[in-house]
Formats: C-alpha cells, sequence, structure tokens
C-alpha cells in the first residue's frame, strides 16, 4: 500500500523530535513565555524581514482561522473568502459556531480576485438596507489554495490594495505555506507575505512538525489582548514550549524552506510520471497537491493499494481524487505509486 492521502500522515522530523528529546526534562514556564518561544518568534520575524511583528503560537488550522477571525471581526460584520476556502467548506461551520457569516466570492482555480473583493464590499456600501446586513469586515484567502494554486505578488499587492482603501484586513492562511514558497514558478516569498497581509499563518502542522501554526500579526497592535483571545477559545497551550522548539528548529538553518522544496520536487516527480501514464489532471499544480480526474472503475481498482484523498465528484462516471506529496515522501514511494497506477 502507498500512502499519498495528505501531508500529514507521518509524524515529525527527526531532527525536531532530537531537540524534543534533549530537551525533555528542562523545566520552562508556560504558556509561551519561554526561551524556545522568544528564540522562535525572533528567527520568524527575520526569515520574514518584519522586525515589529507580533507572533503567537497555536495548534492546529481550523483552530487558528477560528481564533484569528473571531478577533478581527466585530460582531456584525463577516469574513469575505472563496467559496471553495477551508473556511467556507472544509472546517464545518467553525466561523459560523464563532458567531461570523462566511460570504463566499467565486473562485478560479481556488482564488479570489481583487476586483472581485471590490465588486462585493462596493454594492455593500450601495446597498440601502446595509445596515440590515452582514458587513464584510475581513478578507480571507489561503497560499496554497484548496487546489494547490498560488497567488502571484501582483495578485497579493491588488488584494492588499482593495483591502486597505475600505480599511479592512487581509488574512492569509498559510496551513501549507513552505510547499507554496518552495514552487519553482512562485515569485511570492515570506517578505512579501508579510508585507501585504496584516495577518498570516505558517504552518508547521504539515510542513515537519508535529503539530502547530505561527501567527504573524505584521501591523502590532493590530488586535488588542490577542493573547487572552486566544486563551478564551480554548487555544493556548499550556506547553507552550512544545510549538516554540518546533518552530524553532524548523527556522534553523533553513530546515522548513529545504523540507517544503524537497516536497514539492516530489511532486514534481510524481505530475511527470502522472503525465507519461495518460493521467488526465483536473488542474496544473504547482505545489505539493496533485489532482487527477479517474473514472469510477479505475477509482476502486486504485483504492486497493493505493491511498489518496477524495477531492470531489466531477460527473457521474468521474471523480477528482487528490495526491499529497510531503517533507518525508521518500523517492522510492514515488516510484512505487507510479508503479502501481
Ligand atoms: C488551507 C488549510 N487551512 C486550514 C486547515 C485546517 O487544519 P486542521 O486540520 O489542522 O484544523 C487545512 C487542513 O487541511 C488546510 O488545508
Amino acid at each position: 500500500m502507498q500512502h499519498f492521502a495528505s501531508d500529514y500522515m507521518e509524524g515529525a522530523h527527526p531532527l525536531i523530535l532530537q531537540r524534543l528529546l534533549e530537551t525533555n526534562m528542562e523545566k520552562t514556564p508556560g504558556y509561551g513565555s519561554d526561551h524556545y518561544c522568544d528564540s522562535a518568534k525572533e528567527k520568524i520575524r527575520k526569515a520574514c524581514h518584519c522586525p515589529h511583528a507580533e507572533i503567537h503560537f497555536l495548534t492546529g488550522g481550523t483552530q487558528t482561522n477560528a481564533t484569528v477571525i473571531k478577533a478581527l471581526l466585530r460582531t456584525y460584520e463577516g469574513v469575505l473568502a472563496p467559496e471553495t476556502g477551508h473556511i467556507s467548506v472544509h472546517e464545518a461551520g467553525a466561523i459560523e459556531a464563532g458567531g461570523h457569516k462566511v460570504l463566499t466570492l467565486p473562485q478560479e482555480a481556488g482564488k479570489i480576485s481583487a476586483r472581485s473583493v471590490e465588486e462585493y464590499i462596493s454594492r455593500f456600501n450601495q446597498d440601502g438596507n446595509r445596515a440590515h446586513m452582514v458587513k464584510p469586515g475581513l478578507v480571507y484567502i489561503s497560499h496554497p489554495t484548496e487546489y494547490g494554486s498560488l497567488y502571484s505578488k501582483a495578485e497579493l499587492e491588488a488584494l492588499s490594495a482593495v483591502c486597505k482603501k475600505y480599511a479592512i484586513p487581509l488574512f492569509l492562511d498559510g496551513a501549507r505555506l513552505g510547499y507554496g514558497l518552495m514552487a519553482k514558478a512562485s515569485d511570492v516569498t515570506l517578505e512579501t507575505i508579510a508585507k501585504h497581509c496584516d495577518v498570516f499563518y505558517i504552518g508547521g502542522t504539515k510542513v515537519g512538525a508535529l503539530f502547530g501554526e505561527a501567527v504573524v500579526i505584521t501591523r502590532p497592535h493590530l488586535i488588542d489582548n490577542f493573547f487572552t483571545i486566544i486563551k478564551q477559545q480554548g487555544a493556548l497551550l499550556a506547553k507552550g514550549r512544545l510549538l516554540g522548539l518546533q518552530f524553532d528548529t524548523l527556522f534553523s538553518d533553513n530546515l522548513y524552506f529545504d523540507i517544503a522544496k524537497h516536497a514539492i520536487d516530489m511532486a514534481e516527480k510524481l505530475k511527470q510520471g502522472l503525465a507519461a501514464k495518460g493521467y488526465r489532471f483536473y488542474f496544473q499544480s504547482p505545489t505539493n497537491q496533485q489532482f487527477i480526474i479517474v473514472d469510477n472503475e479505475k477509482l476502486e481498482q486504485l483504492a486497493q493499494t493505493v491511498s489518496f484523498s477524495f477531492w470531489e465528484t466531477l460527473d457521474e462516471q468521474h471523480t477528482v481524487i487528490r495526491f499529497a506529496t510531503s517533507w518525508a515522501t521518500r523517492e522510492s514511494d514515488v516510484d512505487q505509486l507510479l508503479a502501481l497506477l
């Protein structure tokens, strides 16, 4: 059996486990006030070229989205997001459970455009009934998107400009950020993201950590008392050093970027192999998630020997499935997967 269902099937990068073991018996203060968290925050600020960024560590993606979005919105505001965005479809209504509507926008390859954001906001502003409606108070995007696609620098600049024009924050979900940053054709760096987004997070869970997401608030004081809001959401880890230590390791010696690049190299190999075998791609993804269209008979046959993710039903005969490579994928795993296909 070959496992390509997701990029969080293994534990953690061995260097993280090694440091956890080495520091296991050390006593440190709780809730992120330890020296490992301080060190990780400093390294992240440096990598983002954003010396004044405020950084907080949380444990998972849905938790981070729900906490950040709740903290950024007023009670009567909602969040604009692509109709296929993670918060729109795959978080079981976590944002709505926090009291905020997800206001969906049409997407192309998982992305929304500055134009569609502007159109939505100006339509809202011109609506005579707007005082009775949910106000758009934030824009959410993810990079990479649900389809593994990426925003370009120009697209991020345009989204940021429209957000600034209407004085609403831009929030980027970077659950798979490393894989986006290391994709070959990408012109977006951590510095670009820190420059154009008010808040974003650097995903660890899918990129080598046991668990953990690093929230970066690039405009200090944007969220008052965020630490207390995290606590109120039940998202503040008492043994916060476990998060700090993991990010400190990931942001030492270029580890985060090197392991993400490895996943991209494995995805490229897989992509070439799939193309050579005549598989049809649903979408040309430059990142670690690859989407192909298979007929349903083949689907059942594949499921006997390969684990993949069901993505969506295309039509009565065809299904879109996803293969994901990760920091841990070996070249021999890809060879064996291709042999099974
Ligand atoms: C873009 C994105 N954001 C958030 C999440 C949620 O992460 P978690 O499963 O840790 O809640 C995922 C999970 O796949 C994701 O792909």
